[in-house]
C-alpha cells in the first residue's frame, strides 16, 4: 500500500457520445476549468470533421495531431483528472469500445433535441458489460429541445440503466432560464455568456420567496411541482447503484454556453470511483497492490512514414510504474525497459519517470505490443481485454504486388494487432476477409500498407450479413454444420471458428436447424 494517497487522488474516464452532441465541447470545457488550457477552441482541431469523411490524408492530419491529446490530464481540487479521448468518428468505433476497458467512469453526453441517439446505445452496451459507472449530461438546453422528464423515460428505456436527475432545467431554448441544482441545491441562472460561469444561488428551501422572485412565481410553481414528481419517481442518488454502473446521475445544461459543466465537474469528483480493482484471468487486481502492472489498451500509429514506430497506451493497474525499471512483457516472457514513457498532459506530451494505478503512459514501440497485453513485475497475469464485436463491413483483402507478399501479410498482421480491423481467413479457399465497423477503416488499411509496408492491396466485394463466433457440446452437430457450411466457414486472428452468414434469413435457418449450436455476434462468450 506505498502509493494509496496518489492512486485515490485518480479520476480516469471519458466522455462519449453520438458525434455532434457536444463531446468536444464539455471536453474543452472541464480542460478550461481545470486550468489546462485558456483558450476555447484549443481541443477542437483535433476533431474529425464531417466533411471529411472521404479525405484520409486530412483525417490523418488530424489524428496526428490527435496523438498528444488522447488523453488529457490536469489536476483540480487536489485530484488528478485523466480524461481519455475517444475519436470523433464513427468508424473508428472499435477505438472507442477499447478505450472505455481503461476507464473508470463515463460522461454521457445527449444532445437534448436528439435523446438517445444509435452510437449512444452501443457505447452504454459496453459500459453495461463492464458495469462501468456512468454519468449523464443533457446538453444544449440553451436551444429547444424534448421534454426533460420524456428525456429521462428515453435514457431509462433506450440506455436500460436507471436514473436519478441531479440538476432539473427551468424551460429551455429561447426562454432557457437556468438550472436546480438538486446535488447543492442552489438555483444556478443561465446568462448566455460563452466565457463565464453563471450566477449560482443558495436556495436550500424550494418554498422560499426567492425563488418566486428570481424566476417569476409562475416558473417556481412549475419548478415546485416537478420536483416533487421527481422526489415522488426517482429515488435519491444511490452511490453504491451508482458505482456498480445499476443508476445514473443525469445533468441538464449548455457545454457550449459553459453552464452546468462546473456543477457536473464537481459532483463527478465527489462521486465518480477512483481506480478500480480490475479482472485478470488469473485474479482480480487490487490497485492499490505495490507491485505494478498494467495493459495495452490502444495503440496509435505514427504518422510520420519514415518512422513506423507506435505508441502504446498502457493502463497502469496497480502499482507504480517507473521508468527504465525492467517490466515482463507477459505474452513473449521477456523482460523490457522503457526509457523514455510518455504522459499526456493536456496539450503537450512529456517523458514521465513515474505513473501510478489509473494513469496512463505512452510507450514507444516497434511491433512488440498488441492490444491487450500485460506488463508486470514477474507475474504472469493476463487482463481480459474486450471481446471484438461482429463486424458490419467485410471485403476481400487482395494482393496487388505479386513482389510484396510478404510484406502485406506482416502489415496485415500488425494492423490487426492494433485493432485496425478485424481478420477472417475463409477455410474453405484460404481467402481472407477483412471485417470493419466503417469504410474509412477499409480506406486506412490500404493507405498504412502502402506507406508502412510498402505493400498493395486491393479490396474484392463480398457479401456477407454477420460473422459469427460459433460453438456447441454437440460434436456431431457442429461437424455435420461446418460440413453443410463448409464455404462459409472462417476462422478469426485467435484460430477460433467463425460462420460467415450471408443473409439475416440463412442465420436464422441454421439457428433453427441447428439447435445445439450457439452462435455469438461477440467473440468471447
Ligand atoms: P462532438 O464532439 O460530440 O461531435 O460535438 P461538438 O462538441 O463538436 O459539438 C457539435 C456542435 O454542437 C458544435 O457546433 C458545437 O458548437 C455545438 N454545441 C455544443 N454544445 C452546445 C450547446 O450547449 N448548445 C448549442 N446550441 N450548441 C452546442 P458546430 O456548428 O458543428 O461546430 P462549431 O462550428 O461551433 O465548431
Amino acid at each position: 500500500m506505498l502509493y494509496k494517497d496518489e492512486i485515490r487522488k485518480r479520476r480516469t474516464f471519458a466522455i462519449i457520445s453520438h458525434p455532434d452532441a457536444g463531446k468536444t465541447t464539455l471536453t474543452e470545457k472541464l480542460l478550461l476549468f481545470g486550468g489546462a488550457i485558456h483558450v476555447a477552441g484549443a481541443v477542437k482541431s483535433h476533431k474529425i470533421r464531417k466533411t471529411a469523411t472521404s479525405d484520409w490524408m486530412e483525417i490523418e492530419k488530424q489524428r496526428g495531431i490527435s496523438v498528444a491529446t488522447s488523453v488529457m490530464a490536469f489536476d483540480y481540487n487536489d485530484r488528478k483528472i485523466n480524461i481519455l479521448d475517444t475519436p470523433g468518428h464513427q468508424d473508428f468505433a472499435e477505438d472507442t469500445y477499447r478505450t472505455l476497458t481503461a476507464v473508470d467512469s463515463v460522461i454521457i453526453v445527449i444532445d437534448a433535441a436528439k435523446g438517445v441517439e444509435a452510437q449512444t446505445r452501443k457505447l452504454m452496451e459496453v459500459c453495461r458489460m463492464r458495469q462501468t459507472p456512468v454519468i449523464v449530461f443533457i446538453n444544449k438546453m440553451d436551444r429547444d429541445g424534448k421534454d426533460p422528464f420524456d428525456l429521462l423515460d428515453e435514457v431509462e428505456v433506450e440506455l436500460r440503466i436507471k436514473v436519478r436527475p441531479l440538476s432539473w432545467p427551468i424551460e429551455m431554448g429561447p426562454r432557457f432560464k437556468g438550472v436546480y441544482n438538486l446535488f447543492e441545491n442552489k438555483l444556478d441562472l443561465y446568462t448566455p455568456s460563452k466565457q463565464y460561469v453563471t450566477e449560482s444561488i443558495e436556495i436550500k428551501d424550494i418554498n422560499s420567496d426567492e425563488l418566486d422572485e428570481r424566476i417569476t412565481p409562475e416558473l417556481a410553481e412549475k419548478l415546485r411541482a416537478d420536483l416533487e414528481l421527481i422526489e415522488g419517481v426517482y429515488p435519491p442518488l444511490d452511490l453504491t447503484s451508482y458505482r456498480a454502473g445499476a443508476v445514473a446521475p443525469v445533468f441538464f445544461g449548455s457545454a457550449l454556453n459553459n453552464f452546468g459543466v462546473k456543477e457536473l465537474l464537481e459532483c463527478f469528483l465527489e462521486i465518480a470511483p477512483s481506480p478500480q480493482p480490475v479482472q485478470a484471468l488469473e485474479r482480480v487486481v487490487d490497485p492499490e497492490e505495490d507491485s505494478f502492472s498494467g495493459f495495452v489498451f490502444k495503440i496509435h500509429a505514427n504518422m510520420d512514414p519514415n518512422h513506423r514506430s507506435c505508441i502504446a497506451f498502457v493502463k497502469v493497474c496497480s502499482g507504480r510504474f517507473e521508468r527504465n525499471a525492467a517490466y515482463k512483457h507477459v505474452r513473449h516472457g521477456k523482460q523490457m525497459r522503457f526509457a523514455s514513457p510518455t504522459a499526456f498532459m493536456a496539450q503537450r506530451k512529456e517523458t514521465v519517470d513515474e505513473a501510478f494505478a489509473g494513469d496512463i503512459v505512452g510507450l514507444p514501440d516497434t511491433g512488440n505490443f498488441k492490444i491487450g497485453d500485460t506488463l508486470t513485475e514477474g507475474e504472469e497475469l493476463h487482463f481480459r481485454g474486450l471481446p471484438s464485436f461482429s463486424p458490419e463491413m467485410f471485403k476481400y483483402i487482395e494482393n496487388n504486388d505479386p513482389m510484396k507478399a510478404k510484406q502485406l501479410g506482416k502489415g496485415i498482421e500488425q494492423l490487426m494487432d492494433e485493432g485496425v480491423a478485424q481478420l477472417f481467413t475463409n477455410r474453405f479457399n484460404g481467402r481472407k476477409i477483412i471485417g470493419a465497423v466503417g469504410q474509412l477503416q477499409f480506406e486506412v488499411i490500404q493507405y498504412r500498407l502502402l506507406h508502412e509496408y510498402g505493400a498493395q492491396c486491393k479490396w474484392e466485394p463480398i457479401h456477407l450479413y454477420k460473422a459469427c463466433w460459433i460453438e456447441s457440446t454437440n460434436a456431431a452437430m457442429l461437424a455435420n454444420f461446418m460440413k453443410r457450411k463448409a464455404q462459409y466457414m472462417a476462422y478469426d486472428k485467435e484460430g477460433r471458428d467463425v460462420y460467415l452468414a450471408d443473409s439475416a434469413y440463412v442465420l436464422t435457418m441454421a439457428q433453427e436447424d441447428f439447435p445445439d449450436i450457439r452462435f455469438h455476434f461477440i467473440s468471447e462468450f
